[in-house]
């Protein structure tokens, strides 16, 4: 199963270009031996997947179209999907599709491509999101260059948690810093929020604030109050008695009435509640 791999330059403080696409601030670094990393990375790759601005930049800057053999210099025979809407003009000799719409439709054809190497999604940084979003994210290596823009296009415009990233490798390449992560997905753990609905507790109450309540002809002295915490913070009571005359009946609830004393008994068993709560083992 080939791996997908979002591979890119970035400013150090996260810009993949500049908002006119220009990746000066990129290539007038001195580039020392940083060419060998991109070459060793380049081993592993099957297929490049690209948006069309980085496609047309590729052909612009190179003069793609007039000399179309640089292309091969560049990604050998490898073939090369372009997420576009429009119609682009096409590296004579290149294996270069376009293609257009949810990266999930297109995810089997692009692994097929890749044969038994890897995927190397080039960028923007919003189609490396449009993979991530898809869950079709594997790698991030990202080559941090020693300057920053003011604005620009950003390297990942989506918001990844660090339980979905994690740091595989750092290393310096000449004036160049390479963070490699692996992008988890998601999953329900434990260390999420758990989402309580109600606390419940139950009160004794005590003899002399008892009450006694009638249900289809039958009294009830009631004795104990379950108060129940509910999500929006307030407390909700109901009352739960004995038959007066004896027997069955003691799960019939009844509404507490409105008295100072069984509100303050209310009251002081949610907070003796939330202490043990607090100190449970
Ligand atoms: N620093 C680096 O290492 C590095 C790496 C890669 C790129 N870059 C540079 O960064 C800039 C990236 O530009 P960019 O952010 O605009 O991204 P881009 O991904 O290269 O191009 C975006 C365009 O691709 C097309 N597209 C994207 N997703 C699509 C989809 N699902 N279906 C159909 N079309 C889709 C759309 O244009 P259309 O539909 O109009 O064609 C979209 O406007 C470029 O200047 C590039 O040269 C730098």
């Amino acid at each position: 199963m080939p791996q997908t791999i979002y591979y890119a330059a970035s400013t150090l403080n996260g810009f993949l270009a500049s908002t006119d696409d220009s990746l000066d601030w990129l290539l007038q670094v001195p580039q020392d031996n940083a060419l060998g990393a991109a070459d060793a990375f380049m081993e592993r790759v099957g297929v490049l997947v690209e948006g069309s601005a980085t496609y047309e930049w590729m052909l612009r800057e190179n003069d793609l179209l007039n000399h179309p053999e640089r292309w091969q210099e560049f990604y050998g025979e490898r073939p090369t999907f372009v997420f576009t809407s429009r119609e682009l003009p096409l590296v004579p000799g290149a294996d270069i599709r376009l293609i257009s719409g949810e990266v999930g439709q297109h995810l089997a054809a692009i692994s097929e491509a890749a044969g038994d190497r890897d995927i190397w999604v080039v960028g923007g940084g919003d189609l490396a999101g449009q993979f991530a979003d898809a869950g079709a994210l594997d790698e991030i290596i990202v080559t941090i260059a020693p300057a920053t823009l003011a604005q620009g296009k950003p390297f990942l415009p989506r918001a990844l948690s660090w339980r979905e990233l994690e740091l595989t490798g750092t290393r310096q390449i000449g004036r160049f810093a390479e963070l490699s992560y692996a992008v988890r997905r998601e999953e329900a753990s434990v260390d999420e929020e758990p989402q309580v609905s109600a606390l419940a507790i139950n009160v004794q109450i005590p003899p002399a604030l008892r009450w006694v309540d009638t249900r289809r002809d039958r009294s009830f002295e009631l004795q104990t109050i379950n108060v129940r915490l509910l999500p929006d913070g307030t407390l909700a009571a109901k009352a739960y008695g004995r038959p007066v005359e004896g027997g069955r009946g003691g799960y019939t609830p009844f509404a507490v009435p409105d008295r100072p004393e069984l509100t303050q008994l209310i009251s002081a068993a949610a907070d003796q509640a939330g202490r043990l709560w607090a100190s449970h083992r």
